[in-house]
């Protein structure tokens, strides 16, 4: 059964900065930071949300867990519309969803040591329990994130970039949450420590029976904890399916010029050709006109200029929009 269901969600957020634009007395511009996106993700799998700088991912996340206002949609965990949770269920939900962010080191009280982080939302939840009681839960989630009783004494500019991210990690469990949205907890860590932590995730998903969403630049972090794949572009998604399915055999112009980026060797024995991607991403205040990938694509038909392609479903579970995939797939 899904945890999360996702349907037709728009997030937009007004732009009121812009000089030139209110000199010509224009009202506030319109950011579609999110544009009619649907997905579902299932108990205990890992769902990665992949896509160029600014396409929407963070503020996917942000939306799933009520941070951030929808325009329009649903979004419902397990089975109930979160638009409509308040008092007591809220705050239920509010810990059984739970994020870990992308730069620990700023996203940490910086005044705070390890244990008051970790400690935190028992607070804030009201689920304080005697001292000492508290600081035994404490010390056994720094253990089960693989750090010590010394680490809880230490402010986040005391540990190590891998170590204050366990601490993240730590706090994030604090809760028991079922649901835990992680927006690049690898980025900027060496490969060893990255290779820790992901193993890490990877233990504690199978222990805590978790369910991720996994947003992530690193396309081999994601072939590697992922089952299925969400590739967003200017705020929607052009194709999702099973990981195996979007590595092997991506559909979409945009997603193969993505994973060409991973060196691959192919059935003779050669690295793959890479596919340069021209020109930058498109605003999201002004996206193109019919499809928006259509200025970059090399296979570009008239038909993706002037009409939005539907997500179709190719094969089981492999959902591709874009008018021209038959195309792509017998090139
Ligand atoms: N609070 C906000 N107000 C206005 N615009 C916003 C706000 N948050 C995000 N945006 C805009 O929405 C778009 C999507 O941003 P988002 O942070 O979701 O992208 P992202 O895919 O997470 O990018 P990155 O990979 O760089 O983290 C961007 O154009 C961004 O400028
Ligand atoms: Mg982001």
């Amino acid at each position: 059964m899904a945890l999360v269901k996702v349907e037709n969600l728009k997030t937009y957020f007004s732009k009121n900065d812009d000089i030139f634009h209110s000199l010509l007395g224009k009202g506030p511009q319109i950011v579609k930071a999110v544009d009619n996106v649907s997905f579902s993700i299932e108990k205990e799998d890992t769902f990665a949300l992949v896509g160029e700088s600014g396409c929407g991912k963070t503020t996917v996340a942000r939306s799933l867990l009520r941070l951030v206002e929808l325009t329009a949609g649903q979004i419902y965990f397990d089975g109930k519309n979160i638009n409509d949770l308040h008092g007591r269920e809220l705050k239920e939900f509010r810990s059984r969803a739970q994020m870990i962010l992308q730069d620990p080191r700023s996203s940490l009280n910086p005044r705070m040591i390890a244990e008051e982080i970790v400690s935190e939302p028992l607070y804030i939840h009201g689920r304080v329990k005697d001292e000492m009681e508290m600081l035994e839960e404490v010390w056994h989630l720094l253990e089960v994130v693989g750090l010590s009783k010394q680490h809880a004494e230490m402010f986040p500019h005391e540990l190590s970039g891998g170590q204050a991210r366990r601490v993240g990690i730590a706090r994030a469990l604090t809760l028991q949450p079922e649901f835990i949205v992680c927006d690049e907890p690898t980025a900027g860590l060496d490969v060893s420590i990255m290779a820790a932590v992901l193993n890490l995730m990877r233990e504690l998903q199978e222990k805590y029976k978790l369910t991720f969403l996994w947003i992530s630049h690193n396309l081999h972090v994601v072939k590697h904890i992922s089952n299925k794949v969400g590739v967003m572009y200017l705020g929607k998604i052009v194709e999702h399916g099973g990981v195996d399915d979007l590595f092997s055999h991506p559909l979409h112009p945009y997603t193969e010029a993505l994973f060409s980026s991973i060196p691959q060797v192919n059935k003779k024995g050669k690295y793959q050709q890479r596919v340069v991607l021209e020109g930058e991403v498109p605003s999201p205040i002004n996206p193109p006109r019919g499809c928006s990938f259509n200025p970059r694509c090399r296979y570009v038909l008239q038909k993706c200029r002037e009409e939005e392609p539907e997500l179709c479903q190719i094969d089981k579970g492999h959902f591709v929009a874009c008018h021209n995939y038959k195309e792509v797939k017998g090139d």
